[in-house]
């Protein structure tokens, strides 16, 4: 019989990801509810000839070298900047992750926030809940408009673009910043307008994050540049906490800086600054960005035919974010 290959995954995958791996490799799953820690991750990867990991594996060059075999790593997530990519190209190791079948789910999340902050949805829900619903009144939780206003749409990647495409059927005027930016004719077909990011800071009345975490984006939006947004303006973070200097933003918050925030991912996961918690301006809801059953199914599939190609076909992933290392 022929020897199958090994795959450490650190947590099981929805059951369609599973499937296709049991098909064709030994699987071990090295945690059950928690997140594996470092030093179980290095005691279980040796001999194993892929690591299929989350956001949350912290995959630095230790595990990249603990396991000599290691021929891929594959990640259960669009965003990567969980793992240290340079050790995995230095040493040949293609890193894959999924993109492309999130973008949707993650830009209706997105709107989902915006909505919710805008409209005071939570806090209305609670007061009815309560049982303080005595009958309609003329202020009672008046928020703000979303049709016709203004979005800024900071990273227009394929999330920022599905994010802007649902913004259209809210008449919104959509500003955004990247740092490339589009050609006029991808501009005009998506009706959106580029901006200078202070620019973008100061005229929107939403604005939305979608750029990868990475050493340029680190603190991109820090208090003075919350300082440069509208009193009445929200801000929506679906991307990577770290984007925003998160005590930054309490302190926007506090000092009614800003009207409010939308949040689906921390600086500091799981951790969450207590005051995120308790103030009345915050949407927060636990990096669902990409939770729907359809979605996690599909990335789970993305997950294990990025596997499968290295490892059976012996061939480039599909989805490699060091294509280097085919060179
Ligand atoms: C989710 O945050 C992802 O990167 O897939």
């Amino acid at each position: 019989m022929k020897i199958r290959k090994k795959i450490l995954l650190t947590r099981a995958l929805p059951k369609p990801g599973m499937d296709l791996l049991n098909e064709y490799f030994k699987l071990k799953i090295g945690s059950k509810e928690n997140a594996m820690t470092k030093s179980e991750i290095i005691n279980e990867i040796a001999g194993h000839d892929a690591l299929i990991c989350l956001l949350t594996d912290h995959i630095d060059a230790e595990i990249i070298r603990a396991s000599r075999q290691l021929r891929v790593i594959a990640n259960f997530a669009v965003g990567y900047n969980n793992i240290d990519i340079k050790t995995a190209t230095k040493l040949k190791i293609p890193v894959t992750n999924t993109p492309g079948v999130l973008t949707e789910t993650t830009a209706d999340l997105t709107f989902a926030l915006l909505l919710t902050i805008a409209r005071r949805i939570i806090e209305a829900d609670r007061f009815t809940r309560q049982g303080k619903f005595t009958g309609w009144s003329p202020m009672l939780f008046l928020g703000q408009d979303i049709y016709n206003k203004t979005l800024g749409v900071i990273g227009m990647g394929r999330i920022g673009r599905a994010v802007a495409h649902r913004a259209k059927g809210f008449n919104m005027r959509i500003l955004y910043y990247d740092t490339l930016r589009l050609s006029e004719k991808e501009e005009n077909d998506l009706g959106i307008h580029y901006a200078a990011l202070d620019k973008l800071l100061q005229e929107s009345d939403f604005v939305s994050i979608h750029v990868p975490l990475n050493k340029q984006t680190h603190h991109l939006i820090n208090l003075e540049k919350l300082e440069l947004m509208k009193k009445s303006a929200y801000i929506i973070n679906v991307a990577r906490g770290a984007v925003i200097d998160e005590k930054g933003l309490v302190t926007a918050l506090k000092n009614k800086i800003i009207a409010g925030c939308g949040l689906d991912v921390y600086e500091n996961e799981p951790d969450i600054q207590k005051e995120l918690l308790e103030l009345k301006n915050t949407v927060v809801v636990p990096h669902i960005g990409s939770a729907s059953i359809e979605t996690r199914s599909n990335m789970a599939l993305i997950t294990a035919n990025n596997v499968i190609s290295v490892l059976i076909d012996k061939t480039r992933a599909p989805h490699t974010v060091n294509p280097e290392v085919y060179e």
